[in-house]
């Protein structure tokens, strides 16, 4: 028997618990709560599970990339600080078999030389960057795409 896994899995990573007090000119007045309900509303609409986990620790992070293998059909990923450094991360990314899609609240590319390079976009579907909270609801939808050729190639 197939299992079709339909739900993706959204990782906020280190200081997104802050959103909506932390440089809301950079990242918005949305709270990680009123995100993550957004997002829920989202997945209700568009027929898939959704489950969510921030975190400001590395390995947590890493461990719960390689915990989606199997469980998740989809990742959808803002590492935050962690896009520009770890490798870590990257290479648990590089691990699974599960699609990721990266996003980031600003225009990494338009802000101080360090944000310019990501580490763990190379090993992702796609990046969407400088759209707020809007770029979530697009990596939903392209998750969605991907859940749905997924399921057509497991046919
Ligand atoms: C961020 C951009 C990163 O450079 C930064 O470290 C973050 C948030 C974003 O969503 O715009 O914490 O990933």
């Amino acid at each position: 028997m197939i299992t079709i896994i339909n739900n993706v899995l959204v990782i906020h990573g280190p200081n997104l618990n802050l959103l909506g007090q932390r440089e809301p000119d950079v990242y918005g007045k949305l709270t990680l709560g009123d995100l993550n309900a957004m997002l829920s509303d989202k997945a209700v609409e568009l027929g898939i599970g959704i489950e969510f986990l921030q975190t400001n620790h590395e390995g947590v992070m890493v461990d719960a990339i390689q915990a989606a293998e199997g469980r998740f059909g989809c990742i959808i990923i803002n590492p935050a600080a962690f896009t520009h450094y770890s490798v870590a991360v990257r290479d648990a990314l590089a691990a699974i078999s599960v699609p990721a899609i990266e996003v980031h609240l600003s225009n990494i590319y338009r802000r101080e030389e360090f944000r310019h390079h990501s580490v763990t976009a190379p090993v992702t579907v796609g990046q969407i960057a400088g759209f707020g909270a809007e770029g979530y609801i697009l990596a939903l939808q392209a998750a969605c795409g991907i859940l749905g050729n997924r399921e057509r190639k497991l046919e």
